[in-house]
């Protein structure tokens, strides 16, 4: 019986977590293909102390992973792009099959390499780049294949989520809830990938490729942070029956594709809204299925293992088969792949929380109520509280109608010169998912 030979690059969070699961699963693995999975070669740049096994055999020299003849299926689990990227081309002109859990290298040079791929007859798999532990790269391609879809919205990053959920929970600050994420292991190695929603549009792009048959491109992309974020949005926001989320969306609408990531929020009622720490969660709307939506642990060894290692089953049955994939890497044909419209941000419409902070006097609320009716906001909800009775300092907040965000942020530019109102004012959109209620 032939027996299916690895290589892993990296040590860390992932790295460590698949070891693991392909050290303790050895039985349930090797049951699955017909054959023994043996990693056989670790590369590592870390200085921290390496696993002992007699039988794998370990390298600083992490690009030898690439050309060793030992290898039939190389794992790269280091992260980053520019050693990735050459670790990845090389491999694979080697002809070895690589499994890749990255998802900046996918989004920024996914092309090349499934072209390059292709060229040397070899799979290149991404499973655990989006949403850790949730299958949703196999599902959008494979499973959802026949359908029109019109909506994604998902929570696809689990470091954003981790630090939204705690801050509402337990009101600690910002940063120290980012410090736990990352002694956690769900952060980036640079956290601002994550905080700044680069991560969740990297992979967004992943996902909107494969759903709507659309070039792998980060140009058009829209992404917002988390960091802007304060616990009284988070009080108001729940108070009003709604969770804060850092929500990547690619939704069409008037026949063109919003490709964003921002912070939303979401109704209490809706299942998305009750997915709180690291978890993920992708909702797909598609025709005729409807909607679909898949939660899941989205960052740390174990999630992130699991997806890395079903690429992994999945190669070793190829090889034990004599093939190869049977579907393109992104679902569509190559020369099907067709560019689409991208929606200007500014003219992307949904309804808006809006906060401002102002001086408790009569005259401001009918000064902002003009100024949005002369741009025809219309205003859903009003609630205005005291927050500081000496200073007469009140906090408004208004939900608005659906409105454009070139539109909106020209209103809440006026609201913010009036002589009443102190400082910028809080603007965060309300995403109006589709079904999938409680
Ligand atoms: N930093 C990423 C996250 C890791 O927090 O989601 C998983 O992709």
């Amino acid at each position: 019986m032939k027996e299916i030979r690895l290589g892993i690059c990296g040590t860390g969070t992932v790295g460590g977590g698949v070891l693991d699961l392909l050290t303790t699963n050895t039985h349930l693995l090797s049951d699955q293909v017909g054959a023994p999975i043996r990693v056989v070669k670790i590369g590592y740049r870390s200085n921290k102390p390496l696993p002992s096994n007699e039988e794998i055999s370990f390298s600083k020299d992490i690009l030898s992973l690439a050309d060793d003849p030992e290898i039939d299926i190389l794992l790269e689990l280091i992260g980053g792009v520019d050693i990735a990227l050459a670790l990845v081309r090389k491999a694979i002109m080697n002809r070895k099959h690589v499994v890749t859990a990255n998802k900046a290298l996918i989004a920024n040079h996914g092309v090349e390499l499934f072209s390059l791929a292709e060229k040397y007859s070899v799979s290149l798999r991404f499973e655990a780049a989006v949403g850790g532990g949730i299958p949703i790269i196999k599902v959008l391609r494979e499973s959802l294949s026949g359908n029109q879809i019109s909506y994604i919205a998902g929570i696809i990053n689990g470091t954003t989520n981790y630090i939204l959920s705690e801050m509402a929970v337990s009101g600690r600050s910002f940063s120290e809830i980012l410090s736990e994420a990352q002694e956690l292991g769900f952060a980036e190695t640079d956290p601002s990938f994550d905080i700044d929603g680069v991560d969740a549009g990297h992979k967004l792009v992943i996902l909107a490729s494969i759903a709507f048959g659309i070039p792998l491109s980060l140009d058009e992309l829209y992404t917002e942070g988390v960091s802007q974020i304060s616990i009284i949005d988070l009080k108001f926001a729940n108070e009003l029956g709604y969770k804060i989320k850092h929500l990547a969306v690619a939704r069409i609408a008037d026949s063109r594709l919003e490709l964003r990531v921002n912070l939303a929020l979401i109704s209490t009622s809706h299942l998305i809204s009750g997915v709180d720490g690291v978890g993920n969660a992708v909702l797909v709307q598609g025709y005729p299925s409807g909607e679909t939506l898949l939660c899941g642990d989205g960052a740390g060894a174990g999630p992130t293992a699991s997806s890395v290692v079903s690429d992994v089953i999945d190669l070793a049955r190829n090889l034990i088969l004599g093939q190869l994939d049977q579907v393109k890497p992104l679902g569509f044909m190559p020369t099907t792949v067709k560019s689409r419209e991208i929606s200007s941000p500014d003219l992307v419409a949904t309804p808006w929380y809006l906060r401002i902070e102002a001086e408790d006097s009569s005259q401001v609320m009918s000064s902002i109520a003009g100024i949005l009716a002369e741009r025809k906001i219309g205003k859903q909800t009003v609630v205005s509280k005291v927050v500081d009775s000496n200073q007469k300092k009140i906090q408004i907040v208004i939900i608005t109608s659906p409105s454009a965000a070139g539109n909106l942020c020209a209103a809440a530019e006026e609201i913010a010169s009036l002589d009443s109102v102190c400082g910028a004012i809080t603007k965060i959109r309300i995403e109006d998912l589709p079904s999938r209620k409680e």
